[in-house]
């Protein structure tokens, strides 16, 4: 949830300019590329990346309830939506660059459309589905995924900069 705060923060922002560009405002390719790492790194790989591979796999080996499990699913459905948006976002800036004025209006409309899905993700998260989840766990349970939690993050930073090595390497 600590988590969420600084992402809504973000989506504000990409949200915000999207109706900068809409209201004739010029695209901003180097805002974009930030914006975009920040959703595919912090949201994604970051973010999503612990509510999938921890918590949702441990929930997997629960009895939940029909609902949880349709909530779960729906919100899984969701992470892949929001990866698709942004390589949406990616491929009309790319084509922007190559001259498409026309895709700025797709550029708008993809950045807006996270701005509007990505509040009400979070808040079904935090409404119903975060507290009925845990109740299925132990103390030691949480403690647990808590630390997965930590271990996970300490090796993101990492991964990311040897992915960039990677990179770097084919130019
Ligand atoms: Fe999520
Ligand atoms: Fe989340």
């Amino acid at each position: 949830m600590v988590e969420h705060r600084l992402i809504e923060k973000v989506i504000g922002v990409i949200g915000k300019d999207a109706q900068r560009i809409k209201a004739g405002g010029a695209v901003d390719v180097l805002f974009i590329e930030r914006a975009i790492d920040f959703i595919r790194t912090y949201t994604d790989r970051c973010h999503h990346g612990k509510e999938e591979g921890i918590l949702f796999r441990e929930l997997a080996k629960k009895p939940l309830t029909a609902d949880l499990e349709k909530t779960m699913r729906e919100l899984e459905e969701q992470h892949v939506m929001s990866r698709q948006t942004v390589a949406k976002i990616e491929e009309a800036t790319q084509k922007y660059q190559k001259g498409d004025q026309s895709a700025m209006a797709d550029i708008a409309r993809f950045m807006e459309n996270l701005a509007i899905f990505y509040p009400k993700h979070i808040e079904r998260e935090e409404k119903s589905f975060f507290f009925p989840c845990m109740k299925y766990f132990s103390e030691t349970e949480m403690e647990t995924m808590l630390n997965e939690f930590i271990q996970f993050d300490q090796n993101l930073l990492h991964e990311k900069y040897k992915e960039l090595y990677v990179d770097l390497m084919k130019h």
